[in-house]
């Protein structure tokens, strides 16, 4: 995260994922995402971000 500009987007569109799918893929995710654009960073750390905390999120319970 850079400017920070799409994060409040990005963060609603991944906790609207994970509510609807507690270990979603790779593929859920980018889908997921897909109507948020980021002008300042690759995608990738997005993506591997939501993954980590399903995962964290999942160890969890
Ligand atoms: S961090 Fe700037 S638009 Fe995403």
């Amino acid at each position: 995260v850079q400017c920070g500009y799409c994060t409040p987007g990005m963060l609603v569109a991944a906790e609207g994922l994970l509510l609807d799918k507690s270990s979603p893929s790779e593929a859920e995710i980018r889908h997921a995402l897909a109507g948020n654009i980021c002008r300042c960073t690759g995608f990738e750390t997005i993506v591997r971000a939501v993954a980590a905390h399903a995962a964290a999120r999942e160890a969890a319970r």
